[in-house]
């Protein structure tokens, strides 16, 4: 498939032959040192990537469920199992609950249910068939997505400035050019001067790590900080906007994304700042209104206390691992979607765009 960005990147997600092909997921853990890819060919193994977060950022892992849901189909086809509708309706539940937040996790299983509805008649080699053929859609979909989204921040951007970000929404957490970091891209493309400061974004390092070598190859000036620096940077006056990703945004523009996002919305009103949130349409739940019913994921303390296995705490201290946290919707100067971008009033202008919520069909096989 034809990719974004620059030839020294190296493809995310890839998906080699046809039934029975394989998953190929470039490992995020072990970036920037190391390129190498997971190969996938079951179902656990996607599962397993998704959760150590070798693929990671709401889009990315949405994608990654869209060829789970093959892998499931192939695997099954393998067995010649008899009862393959249930066993595949059953493993598809399993799949969407590996991570709760990303509501693009839900979207694609749904997605995935809904194909297989519609060829389970026609056997378990037709279904999984016609799952990859979704899983390539959505694929090559969501390139545009991301494009359009970014040309639409882009056009926010001033000729020369710059942008404070969270966490990575580049290229490596989507299967485009990203969310928030398409924004800088496109504006990057179109000849602006765009500097990014990334916060590292603790505990596992999704700016440093991610973020600053994605930037870098495409040319991008980036500068690294401390999360906790981020309070005196925007004092300082140094960015003109603050542009975060989303893990799920509710009907009224709530929404959930790394930990340590919140406070750069509250910091970002104080001084003034816009706050801007990229994501494409598939990271909105139709099903709520309210943030606080988001599900937060908690991760293993030890990635708190002992970072990459390097034994820093005292013996006796615990920890407390948010992966999200949650942003009201009016600490939202905009929400920057491939429809363009929203402004407050956020629930009347998501409600524009927003599908009525799935019915019960969707849900089910059955
Ligand atoms: O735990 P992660 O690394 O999957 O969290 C990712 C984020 O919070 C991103 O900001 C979000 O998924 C948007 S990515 C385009």
């Amino acid at each position: 498939m034809e990719r974004e960005g620059p030839a020294n990147l190296p493809p995310n997600l890839e998906w080699r032959g046809e039934i029975p092909g394989v998953l190929r997921i470039l490992d995020q853990t072990l970036l920037p040192g190391r390129v190498a890819y997971r190969e996938c060919r079951g179902p656990e193994e996607v599962s397993r990537a998704i959760l150590d977060l070798a693929v990671r950022g709401a889009p990315a892992i949405g994608l990654s469920a869209a060829y789970g849901a093959v892998l499931i189909a192939q695997h099954l086809l393998k067995l010649e199992v008899e009862d393959f509708r249930s066993r595949l309706d059953r493993q598809l539940t399993a799949l969407a609950a590996v991570r709760p937040t990303a509501v693009n996790l839900g979207w694609a299983v749904a997605r995935a249910r809904r194909t297989a509805g519609e060829y389970g008649g026609q056997g378990a080699r037709a279904t999984a068939t016609a799952l990859l053929r979704l899983a390539r859609t959505l694929h090559r979909e969501e390139r545009d997505t991301c494009r359009a989204l970014g040309d639409a921040g882009a056009e926010l951007l001033p000729r020369r400035g710059a942008v404070l970000t969270h966490c990575n929404t580049g290229y490596l957490a989507t299967g485009g050019l990203g969310t928030a970091l398409a924004v800088v891209y496109r504006a990057h493309e179109q000849g602006k001067t765009i500097a990014v400061y990334a916060d590292e974004t603790r505990p596992l390092w999704q700016g440093l790590r991610l973020t600053a070598w994605e930037l870098s190859r495409f040319g991008v000036p980036v500068t690294v900080l401390c999360d906790g620096a981020a309070g005196a940077l925007l004092a300082a006056g140094r960015v003109d906007a603050v542009i975060v990703g989303a893990d799920r945004i509710t009907r009224r523009g709530d929404f959930a994304n790394k930990i340590g996002t919140y406070p750069l919305a509250v910091l970002a009103r104080r001084h003034g700042i816009p706050f801007y949130v990229a994501a494409p349409l598939s990271t909105f739940d139709p099903e709520l209104d309210d943030g606080s019913a988001i599900p937060i994921e908690e991760r293993d303390p030890a990635e708190v206390l002992s970072p990459r296995g390097l034994e820093l705490a005292a013996p006796q201290a615990r920890a407390w691992n948010p992966a999200f946290d949650l942003t009201p919707a009016d600490l939202v100067t905009g929400i920057i979607t491939e429809k363009g971008v929203l402004t407050p009033p956020l629930a009347e202008a998501i409600h524009s765009l927003l599908p009525a919520p799935p019915g019960e069909g969707e849900r089910s096989m059955a």
